[in-house]
């Protein structure tokens, strides 16, 4: 059995789904369902008994106590978090409550765990926590990669707030001896992505006619690495790692914020044409840039891939052609959450059990 924090959100839902695709180990789900956490994309786990569904808030230590009590985990894989670099700038509070205040009271909750536990149950347990490359800052054109050296300098509050969880999960190790493991990640891209983000943004705007909206110059840089490859690092380093290192994980994927909305374009304009003959491309609207936007982030994945052996399975070209395919294939989905009717999907589908 393992906990998973902040599962009916993008990273989080693909983690769960491909867990209980391949294996029988049961996940106890935990997650408060913010307008990021998407009960409907868990439907197909609806009825099965290895999918335990708490809607908990991080924060709440006597519930999360509960749930290390009554169930017992080997391991707890926290991605909870306010994830959206724009609403962090926007309202900043909610990310240092969730991020910082949350990842905390899950450190005090396992560590209380962890202390009562004996022998191999002791050794064996893990606290995984999830974690971003945007901690490191900003890269200049020629810097080198991010490795697991690189000195934190994070520049957003959503990246500062990230930062201070990793902080506090070092310290628990350092400190208390907490069995931890932490993993810096590259942008995400791939089904369930709540379009706030670029690359569903992209795709859904591009098919609804509307504009795409590209931040300053479109030549900020991110590493982008397909969702599942991200899932597959982290079973990985929660099966290999050692305790209380880090690891970074990425695509060796640089792109330029406008050469990937490019890419979209031109993959809808093959798979979708516009009605009107008209290319995708003619859509793209350049506008007021983000403050204090990155420029650039790179992943050096070396130490994962050397000391773990895990590799990303998808290029850019699969990996995007999938998404696209994905959207394009789900329009209920992008319904449900263009609509806001996802945010009811709980009570009518599970009315007075969770
Ligand atoms: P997301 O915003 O899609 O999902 C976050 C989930 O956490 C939602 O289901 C939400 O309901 C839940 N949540 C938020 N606050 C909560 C609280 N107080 N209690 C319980 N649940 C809560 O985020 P994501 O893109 O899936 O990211 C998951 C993790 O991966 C985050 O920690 C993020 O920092 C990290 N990460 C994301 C990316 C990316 O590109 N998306 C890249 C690297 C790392
Ligand atoms: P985003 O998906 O918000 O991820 P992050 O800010 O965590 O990297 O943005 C990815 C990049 O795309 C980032 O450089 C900001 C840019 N961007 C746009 O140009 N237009 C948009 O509408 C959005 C949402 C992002």
């Amino acid at each position: 059995m393992i906990i998973v924090t902040g599962g009916a959100g993008f990273i989080g839902a693909n983690f769960v789904l491909d867990w209980l695709r391949d294996c029988d180990e049961p996940i106890v789900n935990v997650d408060n369902l913010t307008y990021a956490g998407n009960a409907e994309t868990l439907a197909p786990l609806a009825g099965d008994p290895r999918h335990i569904f708490s809607q908990v808030d991080i924060c709440d230590r006597a519930a999360i106590d509960a749930l290390f009590v009554t169930y017992r985990p080997h391991a707890i894989l926290h991605f909870a978090a306010e994830s959206h670099v724009d609403r962090s700038i926007n309202g900043p509070a909610e990310f240092v409550q969730t991020n910082v205040v949350g990842t905390f009271t899950l450190l005090e909750a396992a560590r209380a765990y962890w202390n009562g536990l004996a022998g191999d149950e002791k050794a064996a347990f893990r606290f995984l926590h999830v974690s971003t490359d945007e901690v490191f800052g900003s890269l200049n054109p020629t810097d080198p990669a991010f490795n697991e050296h690189t000195a934190y300098a994070p520049n957003s509050p959503y990246s500062a707030s990230k930062a201070a969880s990793d902080h506090f999960v070092r310290a628990y190790h350092h400190t208390y001896g907490l069995p931890t493991l932490t993993t810096n990640c590259s942008n995400n891209y791939g089904p369930y992505q709540f379009p706030e983000k670029l690359i569903p943004l992209t795709i859904i705007n591009a098919i609804g006619g509307k504009k795409l909206p590209v931040y300053g110059d479109g030549k900020n840089v991110r590493d982008w690495l397909y969702v599942t490859d991200h899932c597959a690092a982290i079973r990985t380093v929660l099966q290999k790692g050692v305790p209380g290192e880090t690891y970074n994980i990425g695509g060796w994927n640089e792109q330029a914020n406008i050469d990937v909305v490019h890419t979209l374009c031109r993959t809808l304009d093959e798979l979708r044409p516009s009605a009107s003959g008209t290319a995708y491309a003619a859509q793209i609207e350049f506008v007021k840039d983000r403050p204090g936007h990155d420029r650039r982030y790179a992943i050096d994945a070396t130490r994962i891939e050397r000391e773990l052996g895990w590799r990303p399975a998808e290029t850019f070209e699969t990996g995007i052609r999938k998404t696209v395919l994905w959207y394009l294939e789900h329009p209920e989905w992008v319904a449900g959450v263009t609509s806001g009717s996802y945010r009811h999907w709980m009570e009518t589908h599970y009315a007075g059990t969770v």
